[in-house]
C-alpha cells in the first residue's frame, strides 16, 4: 500500500506535528535532515509534504494529499471541501478585532473600514453584529493598516499580543479561539479508513499524554 500523504504547514505547526509523530513512535529523521526537500518519508507509513497553510488545504481538497495539518484560521477562510478530524491542541492563538488604543470603535453610525488577511472571517463577524463595514484585504503585517489611516480596525490573529502592544493597538473583541487541526480528504477517509482512524487515535493519545 502507498504511504499516507500528509501535508504540514511549514514552520511552527510542522515542528509541533513532527514532535507529535515522534511521541507516537514514528521515525522523522528524514524531516529533520530535509535541507530544501519538500516531500519526506516517515518510515513506510507516511510521506510528509511541506507547504504553505492555504496550499495544505488545496492539496487535501484535490486529493493529492490524504491528510493535512493546518490552523483553524486558514480553515475558516477556506471553502471547506474536506473533513476536520482532530483538534491537535497546539498552535493556539485567537482571532480578534483590534484597533487604536483608546478610540471608541463601536460608537457612532458611520461605515467602518476593516483591514484583514481573513476577509471571510471578518465579514462573518460583522454580519453577526449586524454592522455594515467595508473590508480591505491585506496580505501581512495587517497592524499597519490602522497606523497608516487605511482602516479603523483590523481582524487578525493575536498570539502573545506583543505586535498589537508595540504598535499602539488593543484588542476590542475576541472573535474565536484558533489551534492546529488534522484535516482529511473525503475519498481518502473512505478508502483508507482504518489507517486514518488508527492515526487519529494515536494522535489523540499522544496529545493527552502531554497535557
Ligand atoms: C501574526 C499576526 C500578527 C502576529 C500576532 O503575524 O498576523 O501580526 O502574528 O502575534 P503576537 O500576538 O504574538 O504578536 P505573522 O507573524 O504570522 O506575520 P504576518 O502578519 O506577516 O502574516
Amino acid at each position: 500500500m502507498k504511504p499516507l500523504r500528509i501535508a504540514l504547514t511549514k514552520g511552527r505547526l510542522e515542528k509541533d506535528t513532527v514532535a507529535l509523530l515522534e511521541r507516537i513512535g514514528f521515525d522523522c529523521t528524514a524531516v529533520h535532515e530535509k535541507g530544501r526537500k519538500l516531500i519526506l518519508p516517515v518510515g513506510d507509513t507516511f510521506e510528509v509534504v511541506l507547504a504553505k497553510a492555504a496550499d495544505v488545504i488545496t492539496y487535501v481538497e484535490h486529493g493529492v494529499c490524504d491528510l493535512g495539518v493546518v490552523g483553524k484560521d486558514t480553515i475558516l477562510e477556506s471553502r471547506g471541501g474536506f473533513y476536520e478530524l482532530l483538534d491537535l491542541g497546539f498552535g493556539k492563538c485567537r482571532f480578534a478585532l483590534a484597533g487604536p488604543v483608546g478610540k471608541d470603535f463601536f460608537s457612532g453610525y458611520h461605515t467602518r473600514t476593516i483591514a484583514s488577511k481573513y476577509p471571510k472571517v471578518a465579514r462573518a463577524y460583522f454580519e453577526k453584529k449586524d454592522m455594515d463595514v467595508r473590508i480591505i484585504k491585506i496580505e501581512g503585517s495587517v497592524e499597519l493598516a490602522p497606523l497608516l489611516g487605511l482602516s479603523d480596525a483590523i481582524v487578525d490573529i493575536v498570539e502573545t499580543g506583543t505586535t498589537l502592544k508595540e504598535n499602539g493597538l488593543e484588542v476590542l473583541d475576541i472573535i474565536c479561539p484558533i489551534s492546529a487541526r488534522l484535516i482529511c480528504n473525503a475519498a481518502s477517509l473512505k478508502l483508507r479508513k482504518q489507517e486514518i482512524e488508527r492515526l487519529v487515535s494515536q494522535m489523540e493519545h499522544a496529545k493527552e499524554e502531554t497535557k
